[in-house]
């Protein structure tokens, strides 16, 4: 049995993961929007590459039926309607409607996971469900991958710690799980931290959030097992 994780999505291949079951994680904070905004009857929720790709996308469509959202440097996006804060993802927001959202590191991150199957969408706030999927997934298959998002193109500690978090849940009452070398580091640092909050608030993103006023969204990412969801991304769309 093999348990991967990427501390970033850079330099990975369709190839590399071309049915493989992966979970990816932006914890801090595009993961936990799309949960948030799926438990708030978002229709789905369309990962874009770039602000420039979400609005070419959202052209000829219905002005009733999406939204436009997403953060450069962690501030709403000139023109969109909502940022990429999971509290802005109200059901008078977004119920009933497709989420177009374009972030730094987490929807890219998305996008490079196309090819994989299934592709899970990983927080703190669905942290006990999407555990269970991928505990299932490395039983049944042998294999796992976990992809974070990361930050400027390095570690994100939030992620990581995440992602250890899940390796631990994952490999639980399992023998012979190997485990790759980033998978073993984020195992390590689940032990660290003594909360998900501690994490949150010691990573780089956690303190830039904090510093912009947005001391509320780290609590609410670090909010464990708000949601029973697992988001699925498959075909471009999230749901
Ligand atoms: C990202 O994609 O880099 C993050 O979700 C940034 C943020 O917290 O808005």
């Amino acid at each position: 049995m093999r348990l991967d994780v990427y501390f970033t999505p850079l330099g990975l291949t369709a190839g590399d993961l071309a049915g493989r079951g992966v979970v990816v994680i932006d914890v801090l904070r595009a993961t936990t929007t799309i949960v948030a905004a799926l438990a708030s009857g978002a229709r789905g929720v369309v990962p874009a590459a770039s602000s420039e790709e979400a609005v070419k996308m959202t052209a000829n469509l219905e002005k009733d039926g999406f939204v436009l959202a997403g953060e450069r440097k962690y501030l709403p996006i000139p023109g969109f309607t909502l940022g990429n804060s999971p509290r802005e993802m109200t059901p008078d927001q977004v119920s009933g409607k497709t989420v177009y959202l374009s972030t730094t590191n987490g929807t890219p991150a998305l996008v490079a996971a196309q090819g994989a199957d299934p592709v899970l969408v990983g927080a703190a706030v669905n942290f006990g469900a999407v555990g269970e999927r991928a505990a299932g997934l490395l039983r049944d298959r042998g294999d796992l991958v976990i992809i974070c998002a990361g930050r400027e193109k390095q570690i994100a500690l939030e992620d990581a710690y995440t992602a250890g978090r899940i390796v631990r849940t994952a490999r639980k009452g399992l023998r012979k799980v190997v485990l790759n070398d980033s998978a073993d580091v984020a195992l390590g640092l689940a032990q660290r931290y003594s909360s998900w909050v501690d994490a949150f608030t010691a990573s780089d993103a956690g303190r830039a959030l904090q510093a912009l006023g947005m001391e509320q969204d780290v609590q609410f990412c670090a909010g464990v097992d708000k949601y029973d969801l697992v988001p699925t991304y498959s075909d471009r769309l999230i749901t």
